[in-house]
Order: structure tokens, then sequence, then C-alpha cells
């Protein structure tokens, strides 16, 4: 599975790609406004910390499919490399997607809640779609649920659609995705940190050094 970083925090990015397998940043108009700058600034800045090769994935904020692909352009003239145009599957956003996808975009069909959204993002051309796991589980649905649905319907049609699951708050919803076949999961670089803790681990670690260090003077 594919580790992304949901965040516009450049110094946790920063942090979290020297010490993680990281494949790019996900974006939203919430995660953006809270570095409480204009969205090209902090994107330009994302940009250049995760060089040209990481994936970035930016969120239009248009309701109407002609704004939604105007913007997106602006967006990708900003910070060029690895971009693609964060899409929410409304009616309007599926008809800007399908036109993105003949202007030669990558795109990322988000704010699912549905296999049937997925589907139709699919359908629409979007090279991710993203399931939001957290959210369906706060509302009495099942996230893991709807996720492994579309990775079955994706295999099923033979689409080229990559799952991106997306909205985690712990472990067990990561674990729960990654057991479900999908491509990625984009996380807070504080959910990352945790997907590695185990007390277990830090105590042998510290058994080894108290063992070892007589007989390791290298
Ligand atoms: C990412 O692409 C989504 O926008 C994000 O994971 C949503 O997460 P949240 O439910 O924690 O806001």
């Amino acid at each position: 599975m594919i580790y992304f970083l949901d965040t516009g925090d450049v110094k946790a990015i920063e942090k979290a790609l020297d010490l993680f397998p990281v494949e790019g940043v996900t974006t939203n108009p919430t995660i953006i406004a809270k570095q409480k700058k204009n969205v090209i600034e902090t994107i330009k800045d994302i940009r250049s910390c995760i060089g040209d090769d990481l994936k970035l994935h930016v969120q239009t904020l248009g309701e109407h499919a002609e704004d939604i692909v105007r913007e997106a352009g602006i967006l990708r003239d900003a910070v060029k490399g690895d971009f693609y145009a964060k899409i929410p599957v409304t009616a309007e956003g599926i008809k800007a997607m399908q036109k993105l996808k003949k202007e030669g975009f990558q795109v990322t069909a988000t704010a699912i809640f549905t296999q049937q959204q997925a589907l139709i993002a699919a359908r629409a051309g979007a090279d991710y779609v993203a399931p939001y796991v957290n959210r369906l589980d706060n509302i009495s649905s099942s996230g893991i649920k709807v996720v492994e649905d579309i990775v079955t319907l994706i295999d099923r049609y033979d689409l080229d659609t990559q799952v991106l699951a997306a909205s985690f708050k712990n472990v067990e919803q990561v674990h729960q995705v990654s057991l479900s076949g999908a491509q990625s999961v984009t996380i807070d670089p504080e959910l990352y940190e945790k997907l590695l803790y185990h007390p277990l681990t830090q105590e042998s670690v510290i058994d080894f050094i108290v063992d070892g260090h007589t007989y390791y003077n290298l």
C-alpha cells in the first residue's frame, strides 16, 4: 500500500519525508485554510518541499464545471510537477472531470461516500477515487465496507482507477483499508507515526541497547 500525507503543514511534511516512505501530499480547502495563507502560496511551498516527482493533489473550490476547470488550470500552472486536480463528486464535478481528462489533466475524485459515486467518477476517467472512511464511520455507516465495495467494483469492471482512501482518525481504520486491496491511503503525519508505534518495540530496543552497548563499540 502507498502512503500519502494529508496535510498542508510544510514542517510536518518535511519531517515525515525524512522518515517515512511517502508518495505525495493531498490537500483540501479545510487543510489549506489552516495554513492561513492564499492557496497558491501554500501549494507552492509544498511543491518546493516535496520536489516535482512526488504527487500533489490540490482541490478546486468552484461549484460549476467551468469554474472547476478554470481553477484546475490555475492550480496546475502554479505548482507544475506531478499534479492531480482533486474534485468533489457532484454532477458538475463529474462534468469537469470528463473535460479535464480530455485536456490531459490527472484527476482525483473526492468527497466520496458511496460506491456509485466512485464508480461514476471512475467511468468519468478519474485516476484516483477518495472515499472518506472516518466521516462514514462517524455516521454509524461502515467506511471500510464502502472502500471494499469500491475496490471490488473497479476490479470487476476492469477500470484503471486507483483507490486513495481518505479521512482517517485511527490505526485500525488504516489497517482495515490495507486489507481491502485499496492501493493507497492519505493520512495526517501524526497518524503515520502511530502506525509504527508499539510499546513492545520501544521496550525491545531499550533492552538491545542495554545488553549490547559494551560489545558494539563500532
Ligand atoms: C483527503 O483527501 C480528504 O479531504 C481528507 O482526508 C478528509 O479528512 P477529514 O475527514 O479528517 O477532514
